[in-house]
């Protein structure tokens, strides 16, 4: 019996993860397993799961932000919403002049759609929630998508690119692992026909990583979990219990906006910076591609130290021949 969670939440939540992580895995042609069991499970998903992908929508917000930030949208979906914890996120970030009049919550499960718009409108009573189980008619001025890549087959992801198509500006999330990354990455070609991209990369040409010979890279970043996973009661029994790494939050993600981007003539760090002895190696990725270049201890010492606590933060290079400095 945990303090914070009993054994029948614990073992829920152990089967959900296993679930979850499975996802990408399963053999080709077979179905997403559908897992919404209860209410229970959705309370479950949006306590424990739900909050550490907000923590990855923290990070792409504060990136997204950096390179300039989004125009107030008018109308939101969320393409495979859950427990709506994408649209709480972004929309808390929006502010309330920045809200949106619509948000539209796209789910093939109702409950799922049900306990979304329950805590969106709880938590913004001005908001119009709108739920559908039929793909939504938009265009909308933006759209959301996270955590749902590794549950559609290639044909069900097309309707989703066909949203994000049309949208006006698009942020999407994913697990930091390979195989869905790399989909993503599959996702981000299709769009350059319709979107340039603000984030992660620092241009609109090819992946880097999506090129011949690197088919075992893919684009990765980490978050930065709050200090709370640190200091309480309940993160610690959910460390403990479901054998979670709190301090590791790899994802991958998209912002593109369908209006040209001006992008800087700088290289966007990826991954963690690998130290060796005096020097750090420093996955960098810009339009030539993605390449992994050295940095001596020697050539800027504040900078290898910085390096060290890097995660979660986005890290902008200029190159200028052999130098790399830090763009501020
Ligand atoms: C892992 S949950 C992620 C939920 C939420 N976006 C988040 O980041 O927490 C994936 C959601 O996608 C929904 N989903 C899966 N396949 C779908 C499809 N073909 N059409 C609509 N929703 C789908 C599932 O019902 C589930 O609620």
């Amino acid at each position: 019996m945990g303090t914070y969670f009993n054994q029948k939440d614990l073992q829920t939540l152990r089967e959900l993860r296993a679930t979850l992580l499975g996802m990408e895995r399963r053999p080709e042609g077979e179905a997403a397993k559908r897992y919404w069991a209860s209410s229970r499970t959705l309370e479950l998903y949006d306590r424990v799961f739900a909050a550490r992908i907000g923590w990855k929508w923290e990070a792409v917000l504060d990136e997204v932000e950096q390179r300039g930030g989004l125009p107030a949208p008018k109308t939101v979906l969320d393409w495979g919403t859950g427990t709506g914890a994408a649209a709480r996120t972004v929309l808390r970030r929006l502010g309330p002049k920045g809200r949106p009049e619509r948000v539209v919550l796209f789910d093939r499960d109702e409950a799922a759609r049900e306990f979304a718009a329950r805590s969106l409108r709880a938590e913004f009573p001005a908001l119009t929630v709108e739920t559908t189980a039929e793909l939504p008619g938009g265009p909308f001025d933006l759209m959301l998508a996270s955590h749902v890549l590794d549950e559609l087959s290639d044909d069900e992801v097309k309707p989703l690119v066909g949203a994000a198509a049309a949208a006006d500006h698009v942020l999407w999330v994913e697990p930091g692992s390979m195989v869905t990354s790399r989909r993503l990455g599959e996702q981000r070609a299709a769009l350059l026909g319709s979107h340039d991209v603000i984030a992660p990369c620092a241009h609109r040409a090819r992946c880097g990583l999506m090129s011949e010979g690197r088919e075992r890279d893919w684009c990765h970043l980490f978050a930065r979990p709050p200090a709370e996973v640190h200091t309480t009661g309940e993160w610690s029994e959910i460390r403990r219990e479901l054998r979670i790494d709190l301090r590791s939050l790899p994802y991958s993600f998209l912002a593109l906006r369908r209006a040209p981007v001006q992008h800087p003539a700088v290289a966007r760090l990826l991954g963690r910076p690998r130290f060796q002895k005096g020097r750090v190696l420093l996955d960098l990725c810009d339009a030539e591609g993605v390449e992994a270049r050295p940095m001596l201890k020697r050539s800027d010492k504040a900078l290898f130290k910085a390096l060290k606590d890097a995660a979660g933060e986005v890290v902008l290079m200029e190159r200028d021949g052999d130098r790399l400095t830090r763009r501020p």
